[in-house]
């Protein structure tokens, strides 16, 4: 029999000690190491090693070959430009989410779509009746179809492995890394020392078979994946499922990829039967309005590589208490009370008087900076209450002392709105240089400072 060990883990990082500690050295946190009774000793490290311990030379780079990366098609075009093109044989891939913001939904569904495949889907949280329900749910053809999809309720996995051996699969999926234990670890599932156990056993079934693993991950309340920060570095690639659960659309991101870019995103929209792709999210985020409500501003703004256009709501009134009141949803709160001090220095906006609300429509969050001209004149077209056209779009960054800043590829927000349909776009006149507005049916709208789109807008 193995002999038990017990070490300490930190529930944060997964920082491992032989004693408790009060504070983790490693990533600072109090209080957050917890014991765990570890069997064998968890050197995993020499175990994955074994297969390619044959003694290695070094290449020059000239002279390694490798052969092209086979790749599986998901048959959803919004899920394979995340990943840059399908599944990559022997990848090990994590999707986080929050729960019920549609991980499961996603990768059933997906794995129903593969039809030319054998799959295996290992479920710790439903068991085989919910997940068939939820498959009938999504495809009514599925009696019909030839889809080569195996489902199990299992957690333990020395079992999965086991079931993995019986169907032969060419793809894993995994719901969810918290669910599953091993039997070399006596703690729990879910504890960073079994996550980071069954994650590793995980990695190596996929570098040593080449059968591409996918695992389903939650995700802790501030955002982070729940369990050690390690896991993220195991894999190749994370994939976030994120998304408002009031609102119908969902976005899946890649915040590492092994083999894609990152800068790419899928957009989907959750449906009383499954997901449906949105091939053109600018339409579908933009609330159509009437012409004549004050307070509203579209931005032209780019989410990773994809131009998207989001309309910036914004409601001032006159503050009723001493302080003012500053809310803003799906927008940073600290650049709200920057843009406000720059109009109130450049616009004559009576900052301490007003309060200010601030909405993204469709619950959408956004960081990129060519959101602020919106943002401002959003704000300013509430205060004068005279609304925008909703054929206006804007895409600049506001510096401190009001000057209207370029922003990356303006272009390609120019094109997407005249494309869109949109008759103006305001811009910084630094980035109009670059540009050639003949090419473009829409009219271009160079601004210096913000006073200039004042005046053009509410004059
Ligand atoms: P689920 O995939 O179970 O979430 P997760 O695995 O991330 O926890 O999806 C949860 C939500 O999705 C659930 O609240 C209901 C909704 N849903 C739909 O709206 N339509 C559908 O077709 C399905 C299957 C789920
Ligand atoms: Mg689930």
């Amino acid at each position: 029999m193995a002999k038990a060990k017990t070490y300490y883990f930190c529930q944060e990082c997964g920082y491992q000690s032989a004693s408790w500690l009060g504070r983790c050295p490693e990533c600072g946190k109090f209080g957050t190491f917890a014991e765990e009774v570890v069997k064998s000793a968890p050197t995993t490290g020499n175990k994955l090693r074994a297969p390619n311990s044959e003694l290695r030379i070094p290449k020059k780079i000239q002279d390694v070959v490798y052969s092209e990366t086979r790749r599986i098609p998901t048959h959803c075009s919004e899920f394979d430009r995340v990943l840059g093109g399908g599944i990559v044989s022997g990848s090990l891939l994590l999707l986080g989410g929050e729960p019920g913001i549609g991980k499961s939904t996603l990768l059933l569904q997906t794995a129903l779509a593969i039809n030319d495949r054998k799959l295996l889907y290992i479920s710790g949280e439903e068991s085989e009746q919910q997940i068939k329900m939820r498959a009938d749910r999504l495809n009514s053809e599925l009696r019909t179809s030839n889809t080569e999809l195996y489902v199990v309720s299992e957690t333990v996995t020395q079992r999965i492995f086991e079931h993995v051996d019986s169907v032969h699969p060419d793809l894993l999926i995994i719901d969810s890394i918290q669910t599953v234990s091993t039997e070399d670890l006596d703690s729990p599932a879910g504890s960073v020392g079994q996550i980071r156990q069954c994650t590793a056993e995980f990695q190596h079934f996929a570098k040593t078979t080449g059968v591409p693993v996918l695992l389903i991950g939650h995700i802790t309340k501030d955002g982070s994946l729940a369990g050690p920060k390690v896991l993220e570095h195991i894999v190749d690639a994370v994939l976030q499922f994120e998304g408002d659960r009031n609102y119908g659309y969902r976005i899946l991101r890649a915040l590492k990829n092994r083999f894609g870019s990152t800068a790419e995103i899928g957009i989907f929209e959750m449906q009383g039967n499954g997901l449906r792709e949105v091939p053109n999210p600018s339409e579908f985020l933009l609330s159509h309005r009437d012409e004549t409500l004050s307070g509203a501003a579209v931005a032209a703004t780019l989410e990773g590589a994809r131009p998207m256009f989001v309309e910036v709501q914004s409601l001032v009134s006159s503050a009723v208490y001493g302080t003012p009141q500053r809310n803003a949803n799906g927008f940073d709160m600290r650049r709200l009370s920057m843009l406000l001090a720059v109009l109130e220095k450049r616009c004559g906006f009576k900052l301490g008087a007003k309060d200010v609300f601030l909405n993204l429509a469709g619950g959408m969050r956004v960081s990129d900076p060519a959101i602020d001209l919106a943002v401002a004149c959003a704000v300013l077209s509430s205060n004068v209450d005279i609304a925008i056209s909703p054929r206006i779009c804007f895409a600049a960054e506001l510096g401190l002392s009001g000057e209207v800043r370029p922003v990356s590829r303006v272009e390609q927000r120019i094109a997407e709105a005249d494309r869109i349909g949109f008759e103006r776009i305001f811009i910084s006149k630094y980035n109009s240089r670059e540009i050639d507005p003949k090419r473009y049916r829409i009219q271009i709208v160079p601004v210096g400072v913000i006073e200039e789109a004042f005046r053009a807008l509410f004059a």
